[in-house]
């Protein structure tokens, strides 16, 4: 079935006695009992398992092709969940251009643990190898990456990976379902702040892992989310499963309207340069379209006028909302570095843009104007 029908589909099934098209939202927090103490209804407490997140579990796997999905209060609960589910002395290679929060967690969190990890250039398969110890037991990808939108070779890493028994992680937000199936190029688990395109609205935070194989290490993650309860509440489940019905049909119109956009800002004299791996000047392209059907919707660009410059394009913008965030129907602009703290590795002349559903004609003609006053 293709995705489409699947993001309509999947995970709905006609409930009660009224015979709903559109899922109920099950706020109860616990479940009748049969005499026996059986559930009958299958369902014992809301913190292991709900109706609603059940059905939005079900619906991710079937998105990703994955055996198995569970969902979380946001994308960084459900990274933390993999990060905890491995063992103190445990190595995790990650990539230095990451959505912040992943380096801040193993960094300020993690490394109390006993958990160690190299930041790497993810491009550069050597220096992925040169990172691997005996004590490597994940390689968490990004790709494309924010904000730098660098793209790494799935295949690859996998197959590095692969040679040391390592497993691969890969934050699939920005790519969705739709343009690229890491679990299919043989990455292990795979991980969305479901927060961005897949509920699609900016108005729901949840996140999501999901698993080529129910095995032991999703075991070890099940239980973490059952016993630690870091998990979405039954109307943010309902949202975001209510979003992902059209998140195919926006996805490709985010992407067609960034490549319009790309190709429009990388003409500009006042832009140094433009990070779009739908650019065929941008140095992934050539892998990105071997392991990607699409580009996305989320671009960078460093201005060659430095931060004030950046900050002025921002405060000239009329239709972008100057705002954090990706993935939503409203184009947004953001200064990443300052977002980012003293850690950040974001040029300080880069703004992050997310295309929106507008026209791509509106979106340019504000751009446009707002460059012409700087
Ligand atoms: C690529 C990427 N991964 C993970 C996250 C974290 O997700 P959340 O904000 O839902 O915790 C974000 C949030 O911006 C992101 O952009």
């Amino acid at each position: 079935m293709k995705i489409e029908t699947r993001a309509v589909h999947a995970g709905r099934k006609p409930e009660g006695g009224s015979r709903d098209v559109v899922p109920a939202i099950h706020l109860s927090t616990t479940f009748h009992k049969a005499e026996d103490g059986s559930l009958p209804g299958g369902y014992l407490y809301g913190r292991p398992n709900n109706p609603n997140r059940e059905a939005l579990e079900n619906a991710l796997a079937s998105l990703e092709e994955g055996a198995a999905a569970l969902a979380f209060s946001s994308g960084s609960a459900a990274t933390l969940a993999v990060f905890q589910s491995l063992a103190p002395g445990d190595h995790v290679i990650a990539p230095e251009d990451a959505y912040y929060g992943t380096p801040t967690l193993l960094r300020t969190v993690m490394a109390n643990w006993g958990l160690t990890h190299t930041l790497v250039h993810m491009e550069d398969l050597a220096a992925v190898e040169r990172a691997m110890t005996p004590a490597t037991r994940l390689i968490w990808t990004e790709t494309p990456s924010n904000p730098l939108l660098k793209i790494t070779d799935l295949r690859a890493i996998v197959a590095l990976a692969r040679k040391s028994g390592a497993m691969v992680a890969c934050d699939n937000t920005c790519a969705t379902p739709l343009f690229q199936q890491p679990l299919k190029l043989g990455a292990d688990v795979v991980m969305h702040s479901v927060t961005k395109y897949l509920s699609g609205h900016s108005d729901v935070l949840s996140g999501a892992l999901i698993f080529r194989e129910a095995n032991a290490f999703f075991e070890r993650v099940h239980n973490f989310q059952r016993e630690g309860g870091g998990v979405p509440s039954p109307f943010e489940c309902w949202l975001s499963l209510r979003g992902m019905q059209t998140f195919p049909y926006r996805v490709r119109a985010h992407a067609a309207n960034a490549q319009k956009v790309a190709e429009f800002l990388a003409t500009q004299p006042h832009i140094e340069a433009v990070h779009y791996p739908g650019l065929k000047s941008h140095p992934g392209y050539k892998i990105a379209a071997a392991q990607m059907s699409g580009f996305g919707g989320v671009m960078s660009i460093q201005m060659k006028g430095g931060q004030a410059e950046a900050f002025k394009l921002i405060s000239g913008v009329k239709l972008f909302s100057h705002a954090t965030s990706l993935g939503s129907t409203h184009s947004l602009i953001e200064h990443r570095a300052s977002v980012e703290g003293t850690a950040s590795h974001t040029p300080v002349n880069l703004l992050r843009l997310s295309i929106g559903l507008e026209h791509p004609d509106d979106l340019i003609e504000d751009l446009e104007q707002a460059l012409e006053k700087l």
